[in-house]
């Protein structure tokens, strides 16, 4: 089951949709732009550029066919956006968007708190959403919620989360995203949980996308990839949380990582110093410090 440790990892950037999805004021188009225009920059190779979501559910992303126009697109990155339903594909066919992503969870509660139906009837519109997607040459990515534990339910057991991680890879989704959305894993809960999901799916195909709400990302992280995972989602600056998951903070901050990765030689192809240049200058537009301890050293000694 679990490979040699990966000598490279992928790294998803997810800071201008998870990042910026629960910011109370609204965020400037521009700045979500030039944003990922600065992301583009750093080496990174799939950057989540916003969420095809219903606007009256989440304002901030009202403006993700304008995000997508105006970005400048490298044709070596990707940049997946939400869909949670065909309303959500046919505007991303629009925006001429080449990936997009799913996204269910392993708790019921969430699922209808976040989505507005039960893990089944989200499976179901999956299904027709790949179908449709396949049609058009998109990429799907699979998204899994609540993997570690849910803001209602509590623990959730690792089988549930291999169940619909393999729901979603036999549907046709490239890869699975595992998400710890209150940020409540350890290393070792984190560690039985891949175990078991990885009995169910390729390893290969695992991402592990981990909040930091309890500061147990990095570590967790760290278990992960011992165990042979090699993509992980990440917010620049820490920024984010999700806003049907009360409590749940940023994801880790896509620097922290880079910073580990390095330190263990391990490829990520992102260029540490722009990364924490981008860091503050969204936190600065949004009017506070990167939550990245790594970002604000930086700053002082550069
Ligand atoms: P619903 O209310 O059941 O949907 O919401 P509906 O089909 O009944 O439609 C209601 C209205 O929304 C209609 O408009 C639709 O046209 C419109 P009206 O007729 O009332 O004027 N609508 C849409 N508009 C634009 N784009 C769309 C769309 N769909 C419907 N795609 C729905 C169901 C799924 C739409 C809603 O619950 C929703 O948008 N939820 C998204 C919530 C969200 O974005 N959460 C955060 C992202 S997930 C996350 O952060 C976790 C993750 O990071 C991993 C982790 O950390 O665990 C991925
Ligand atoms: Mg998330």
């Amino acid at each position: 089951m679990a490979s040699a440790s990966p000598k490279q990892v992928k790294i998803v950037e997810v800071g201008p949709r998870d990042g910026l999805q629960n910011e109370k004021a609204l965020v400037p188009t521009e700045v979500k732009v030039e944003l990922i225009n600065r992301l583009s920059d750093t080496g990174l190779t799939a950057i989540e550029a916003s969420a095809f979501v219903s606007p009256k559910w989440v304002p901030q992303m009202a403006d993700a066919s304008n995000v997508l126009a105006k970005i400048n697109k490298h044709p070596h990155i990707s940049y997946p956006v939400l869909t949670p339903n065909m309303k959500g594909l046919e505007r991303a066919i629009e925006s001429g968007v080449k990936e997009i992503a799913v996204f269910g969870a392993a708790s019921e509660s969430f699922s209808q708190k976040n989505i507005n139906c039960s893990i089944k009837e989200s499976l179901d519109r999956f299904a027709s959403v790949i179908d449709a997607a396949k049609k058009e040459n998109i990429k799907v990515r699979g998204y899994v919620s609540c993997v570690l534990g849910c803001p209602y339910e509590g623990e959730i057991a690792p089988d549930k989360v291999a169940k619909v991680s393999k729901d979603l890879f036999d549907m046709g989704c490239f890869e699975i995203s595992l998400g710890d959305t209150i940020g409540v894993g350890t290393p070792l809960s984190t560690r039985h949980m891949i175990e078991t999901v990885a009995k169910a799916i390729p390893i290969e195909t695992i991402a592990g996308h981990y909040h930091d709400t309890y500061g147990q990302a990095l570590a967790n992280i760290y278990a992960s990839w011992d165990m042979g995972v090699s993509v992980f989602d990440t917010s620049v600056a820490g920024l984010g949380g999700c806003p049907y998951a009360k409590g749940a903070s940023g994801n880790v901050a896509t620097e922290d990582v880079v910073y580990m990765f390095n330190g263990m030689n391990i490829e990520t192809g992102v260029d540490l110093t722009k990364l924490v240049e981008t860091a503050w200058f969204i936190a600065n537009v949004l009017d506070r410090k990167p939550n990245s301890k790594l970002s604000r050293v930086m700053e002082q000694t550069s």
